[in-house]
C-alpha cells in the first residue's frame, strides 16, 4: 500500500499533516521523531514528511533526525521545524531572525518550484517561527522568500527533497493542499487510491496479525468510538472478541435495546449484556453529589467489566487484549503524546482504568491515530448504522449527572420519556437542516440535546385541577469540540411542540423550560 510516513516533531503537528494527506487519497501515518532511518525503511513508505514543532534546533533537548533517512532514496519535504531540520542535516545553516514571524505573511516565488507549481507569484501563507534557514543546503535552490525569510522554501529536486518554513498544512496558507498535492501526486508520483474501505481492510489485517490466536475484551458503550472498534475487531477476529455492555440503567430510552440489537445480529462477536441497573440503583439511592455520582458510576462499571473478564479466565478463555475506542484528539487532551510515539500512550491510558491487582491486558487502539470525523466515516464504511455513527455525545455516568439531587426509579423514568422527545423532535430538526444545507453540523444545528430533571416541583393546572409536578429543562447546544457552547436559537415552533408533547406524554410534568446560558460561564450538562 502507498503510504506516507509523517516524523512528528511536536504534538499537534505531525497529526494535522497526516490528516491533510489522507484527504487527499493517500494513506498517512505518523511516527515518532526519533525512528530510525531502519525502523522507517520497514514501514516501507513512499515519501517522509517532516512535520514542524515547537523546539528550536539550537536547543540542548531539541528533537533530532536520524540523519540516515536522507539516505533511503525516498522523497522528503519538510515544513517550519522540519525544514531547518533537513537543512541542518545537508549542511545548510539555520539562525534567530530578529523578531520572529507569526501569522499571515506575504510571499513570492523565485523561479521555478516542482512544489509550489501552479501557485501565485505572490501569496499569502502561514508562519509561525523564530529560527529560519539562512542558506539553503548544497545541491537546493530558494524558491521563494518572505520579508523576514530568504529561503521560505527550498528544494532539491535531483534528490527529491522539499521544504517550506511556512506551514502548508493549516487551512491560512490557500495553496497549502496545492502544494500537498504536487508533492503527493507530481514529485511522489502517487495515486490518490486510498478510501475508507482500503482503511478498513489494513487496520482489520493489523488486528488479525496483532491478536493472532488470542481473546481480546472491548467495554461497549454504544457510542461511535467503542462501537466502531467493536465492529474492527468482529470483522478482524470474530467471536474472539467478547463486548462487554454495562447496562447501568442511566442510559437513554431505547438505547440499550439497540446496542444489542446491532451487535448481536449484525455483528458476530460474543456479546455479554450485563445486567447491573438494580445494583446501580441501589448504589445511587441517596447520592446528591455530582462528583460522588461520576466515582460511583466510573468505580462500579469497571468491576463489573473486570468481573467479566474474569468469568472468561474461570471458562478457559482468559483475555490477553483489552481493546478501546482512544482517538487522537483523546491523547492530545490527556497530554500523553509529547513527540510522537506509542510507548507513552499506552502507560497513561493503563493509569486512567484502575486494574485489580495483578489483572495485565495488552492494548489495542486501532483509532488513535484518527479525528472524530474520520471515525464516522470508517463507521459508515463498516455499515453501522446512522444512529451509532451520528451519535450525538453521551456522558459515561449517563442521566444520573441530568438528575439533580438523588437518582431514584421514578425520576429515572420521567427524565428517559422527556429526553425521547427532546430527542426526536431535534433529530428531525437537525435531519430538515442537513437536507437544507448538505452539513450535518451547520451553522444553527443542535450539537447535543437533552433534558435535565432539577429536583423541584412547581405549580400548574391541568383540566380542573391543580397539579403540582415536576419541571423539565431543556438543553440545546451549538458546539464543535464541548470546549465552549451556545445554546440553540430554535426556533419558536419547535420549542412549542417539544414543550406541549412533554408536558401531554410525560406524566409528572407540567411545565417545561429553556435554558439560554452559553458555556462559558455555564457548562453543558448541570451537574
Ligand atoms: P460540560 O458539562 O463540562 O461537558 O460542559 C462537556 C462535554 O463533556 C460531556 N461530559 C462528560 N462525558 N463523562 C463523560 O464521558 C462525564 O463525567 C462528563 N461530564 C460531561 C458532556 O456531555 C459534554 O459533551
Amino acid at each position: 500500500m502507498q503510504k506516507i510516513i509523517v516524523l512528528d516533531f511536536g504534538a499537534q503537528y505531525g497529526q494535522l499533516i497526516a490528516r491533510r494527506v489522507r484527504d487527499l487519497h493517500v494513506y498517512s501515518e505518523i511516527m515518532p521523531c526519533d525512528a530510525t532511518a531502519a525502523e522507517i525503511a520497514e514501514a516501507q513508505p513512499s515519501a517522509i514528511i517532516l512535520s514542524g514543532g515547537p523546539a528550536s534546533v539550537y536547543a540542548q533537548d531539541a528533537p533530532r533526525v536520524d540523519p540516515g533517512i536522507f539516505e533511503l532514496g525516498l522523497p522528503v519535504l519538510g515544513f517550519c521545524y522540519g525544514q531547518q531540520i533537513m537543512a541542518t542535516a545537508l549542511g545548510g545553516s539555520v539562525g534567530h531572525t530578529e523578531k520572529g514571524e507569526y501569522g499571515p505573511a506575504p510571499l513570492t516565488r523565485i523561479g521555478e518550484s516542482r512544489l509550489l507549481a501552479g501557485t501565485p507569484e505572490e501569496q499569502t501563507v502561514w508562519m509561525s517561527h523564530r529560527d529560519a534557514v539562512r542558506a539553503a543546503p548544497e545541491g537546493f535552490t530558494a524558491t521563494s522568500a518572505t520579508d523576514t525569510c530568504p529561503v521560505a522554501s527550498m528544494e532539491d529536486t535531483e534528490r527529491n527533497f522539499y521544504a517550506t518554513q511556512f506551514h502548508p498544512e493549516v487551512r491560512h496558507t490557500p495553496y497549502g493542499n496545492d502544494m500537498l498535492s504536487n508533492f503527493l501526486f507530481d514529485i511522489c508520483g502517487l495515486e490518490p487510491s486510498w478510501t475508507m474501505e482500503g482503511l478498513v481492510d489494513s487496520l482489520v489485517s493489523d488486528i488479525r496479525e496483532q491478536v493472532g490466536r488470542d481473546r481480546v475484551i472491548l467495554a461497549l458503550s454504544g457510542g461511535v468510538d467503542s462501537s466502531v472498534v467493536a465492529a474492527l475487531c468482529s470483522r478482524a477476529i470474530g467471536k474472539q472478541l467478547t463486548c462487554v455492555f454495562v447496562n447501568h440503567g442511566l442510559l437513554r430510552k431505547g438505547e440499550p435495546e439497540q446496542v444489542e440489537k446491532v451487535f448481536t445480529r449484525q455483528f458476530d462477536v460474543d456479546f455479554v449484556h450485563v445486567h447491573a441497573e438494580e445494583r446501580y440503583a441501589r448504589l445511587l439511592a441517596d447520592v446528591t453529589d455530582p462528583e460522588q455520582k461520576r466515582r460511583i458510576i466510573g468505580t462500579q462499571f469497571w468491576k463489573e467489566f473486570f468481573a467479566v473478564a474474569q468469568d472468561l479466565a474461570d471458562e478457559g478463555r482468559p483475555v490477553k487484549f483489552l481493546a478501546q475506542g482512544t482517538i487522537y484528539p483523546d491523547i492530545i487532551e490527556s497530554g500523553a503524546r509529547k513527540t510522537g510515539g506509542k510507548a507513552s500512550t499506552i502507560k497513561s491510558h493503563h493509569n486512567l482504568i484502575p486494574f485489580p491487582e495483578g489483572v495485565h491486558f495488552d492494548l489495542i487502539e486501532p483509532l488513535d491515530h484518527f479525528f472524530k470525523d474520520e471515525v464516522r466515516a470508517l463507521g459508515t464504511a463498516l455499515d453501522l448504522p446512522d444512529s451509532i455513527v451520528h451519535r450525538q455525545p453521551f456522558p459515561g455516568p449517563g442521566l444520573a449527572i441530568r438528575i439533580i439531587g438523588a437518582v431514584s426509579p421514578e425520576k429515572l423514568e420521567i427524565l428517559k420519556n422527556a429526553d425521547a422527545i427532546v430527542r426526536e423532535e431535534l433529530d428531525a430538526y437537525n435531519a430538515r437542516l442537513f437536507e437544507e444545507t448538505g452539513e450535518r453540523n451547520s451553522e444553527h444545528s443542535c450539537w447535543q440535546y437533552f433534558a435535565v430533571l432539577p429536583d423541584i416541583r412547581s405549580v400548574g393546572v391541568m383540566g380542573d385541577e391543580r397539579t403540582y409536578a415536576r419541571p423539565v429543562i431543556l438543553r440545546a447546544v451549538e458546539s464543535s469540540d464541548a470546549m465552549t457552547a451556545d445554546w440553540a436559537k430554535l426556533p419558536y415552533d419547535v420549542l412549542a411542540r417539544i414543550s406541549s408533547r412533554i408536558v401531554a406524554e410525560v406524566p409528572g410534568v407540567n411545565r417545561v423550560a429553556y435554558d439560554i446560558t452559553s458555556k462559558p460561564p455555564a457548562t453543558i450538562e448541570w451537574e
